[in-house]
């Protein structure tokens, strides 16, 4: 009942806080303060905020600096919080940083270090995540990659955030994006200690998926050859699905190939599930070739592949001249 009390009062000392927050992540002087909270509905709607209960916040902090953030973000966004405990937990020992033979020097300095979670978090059911944790030596800690590696985010916008001495986030959102393999990564925050409640309102007001992206309509797979955009038709198959998780993860940037007089081909960097059936290509066709490789026709070729799409608002001549002009990048990204 006491503990019911002091939830009850820490909620309103909160909306009394995020009430007082301005546009810019900054507190009002105490005299204003004083005004806002007088105006309850203020306060009762910044403190719901984004009250829903497909919102995760999943933390992984060793020395609790990122939780006590990750416990402001549930509160703000009405999130409920689960905390990614290791199996065998960091002694002090383990953290230093100073010992090139510490558990964690070793863990950070092998890319393949996946320390064991104690018990599995189910992110399912969940629309938005919000995921946190520390940096060490300029990465998210190995138990990250376990974590991001066992769990499917299709459908869901991740959104990373971290605690640190000093160091920026760096690359280390892109990295997790990239051993997740699937979801809606959104880039990461870094977050002091110390950082305050308008701080943290301002980056959930910024950063909050829009209902429609949240949900992942009206999103697609954009192909642009060089500077150019080109409208596509993409195929519904699992190709297309598998290329959708892997671009949706992280923009692909693929340096492609002429090849034989009648095609762009670049290599995915990793393969998608294929269905290869005998074709005669036509410019315009974009073929998974081999599995792992992209191809962009500009004239026409016989072979087995297996169909991702056709490119609608270019002519054959256009073709030849987007592609036929030396080697092009081809960048595809999922957006609206
Ligand atoms: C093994 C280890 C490595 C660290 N490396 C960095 C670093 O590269 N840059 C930095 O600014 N802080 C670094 N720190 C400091 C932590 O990022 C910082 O104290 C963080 O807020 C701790 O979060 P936690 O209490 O949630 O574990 C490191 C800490 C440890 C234990």
């Amino acid at each position: 009942m006491k503990r019911r009390l002091l939830t009850v009062m820490l909620g309103l000392a909160m909306m009394f806080t995020l009430a007082a927050c301005d546009g810019a992540g900054n507190a009002d002087p105490p005299e204003k303060q004083g005004t806002k909270t007088d105006t309850s509905e203020t306060g009762g709607s910044n403190a719901r905020n984004d009250s829903r209960s497909d919102v995760l916040v999943v933390v992984f902090s060793a020395t609790g600096t990122t939780k006590r953030v990750a416990e402001k973000i549930a509160v703000q966004t009405g999130a409920g919080l689960k905390e990614i405990i290791p199996a065998a937990p960091y002694s002090s020992a383990d953290l230093n940083y100073s010992d090139s033979g510490s558990r964690t020097s070793r863990e950070q300095n092998d890319a393949t270090a996946r320390p064991a979670i104690a018990e599995n978090i189910s992110i399912e059911g969940y629309k938005i995540v919000y995921l946190g944790y520390p940096i060490w030596w300029g990465q998210a800690p190995r138990i990250l990659s376990t974590f991001v590696e066992s769990h499917d985010f299709s459908g869901v916008t991740v959104i990373p955030f971290c605690t640190s001495g000093s160091s920026d986030i760096g690359q280390s959102d892109d990295a997790l994006a990239a051993q997740a393999g699937s979801g809606n990564w959104v880039q990461g925050k870094r977050f002091s200690g110390s950082v305050t409640e308008c701080e943290l309102k301002k980056w959930i007001d910024d950063t909050k998926p829009t209902e429609t992206e949240g949900a992942d309509m009206e999103k697609t797979l954009r192909l642009i050859i060089n500077d150019t955009e080109v409208a596509v038709e993409w195929e519904k198959n699992e190709s297309v699905d598998a290329l959708t998780e892997l671009v949706s993860a992280k923009d692909l940037t693929i340096q492609m190939s002429m090849y034989g007089g009648f095609e762009q081909v670049g290599s995915l960097g990793r393969s998608l599930p294929r269905n290869d059936v005998q074709t005669t290509t036509s410019a315009g066709d974009i073929m998974l070739y081999s599995g792992d490789k992209i191809v962009v026709f500009y004239g026409s070729n016989s072979w087995a592949y297996t169909r991702l799409g056709r490119i609608t608002d270019q002519s054959a001549a256009d073709m030849t001249r987007l592609l036929n002009n030396g080697n092009v990048t081809l960048k595809i990204t999922y957006g609206g």
